[in-house]
């Protein structure tokens, strides 16, 4: 059994991550979307927010027989690969500017848990530009983002916006 671990903040999932978890399906028997739970940030969207969108829209993508799962977790990724069978971590790399991160990441990962491995692909160039950060920032001034987050999740990021507009 092949498992890896899709670790990510998710907030929003893009047609990036789509792609990254799309084409990383054939290498793998069960992939884990793996949502961070991370209390320092504020998000657009709580943690199990996350979870259902993404189990929502999972049944759309290509997985060639690949299992998609999703959960959440707190703490480190490489302890959360570790405990959920994982011998993987897939990471998506955009630009050269992400590298070095990732780079200090992948290490560090491998430290904590010397077996797993991270297993990095390159993002498609059409998404090479598309973080969940501009998409959120972008969205909220006003700028359309169809074709860069499922048509779905703008849905619920129109609804978030008039709800936190409803509050003010
Ligand atoms: O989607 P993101 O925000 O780029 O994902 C970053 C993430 C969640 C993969 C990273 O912040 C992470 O692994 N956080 C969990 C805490 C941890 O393991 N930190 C040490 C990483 S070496």
């Amino acid at each position: 059994m092949r498992r890896a671990l899709f670790p990510g903040s998710f907030d929003p999932l893009t047609n990036g991550h789509l792609d990254i978890i799309r084409r990383s399906s054939p290498l793998f028997d069960e992939i884990i979307i793996a949502v961070l739970n991370n209390p320092e940030k504020r998000p657009m969207f709580s943690v199990d927010e996350r979870c259902e969108i993404i189990r929502e829209i999972l049944p759309s993508v290509h997985s060639n027989g690949c299992a998609l799962t999703v959960d959440s977790f707190s703490g480190l990724t490489a302890d959360f690969a570790r405990q959920r069978g994982a011998t993987a971590i897939i990471r998506g790399i955009r630009a050269i500017g992400d590298y070095e991160y990732e780079l200090r990441m992948s290490l560090m990962n491998r430290r904590l848990q010397p077996e797993i491995d991270t297993v990095f692909l390159t993002a498609a160039e059409e998404y090479s530009f598309v973080s969940s950060t501009l998409m959120k920032q972008v969205f909220e001034l006003g700028g359309r983002v169809d074709g860069l987050v499922p048509e779905a999740i703008i849905s619920k990021m129109r609804e978030k916006l008039a709800d936190q507009g409803a509050g003010r």
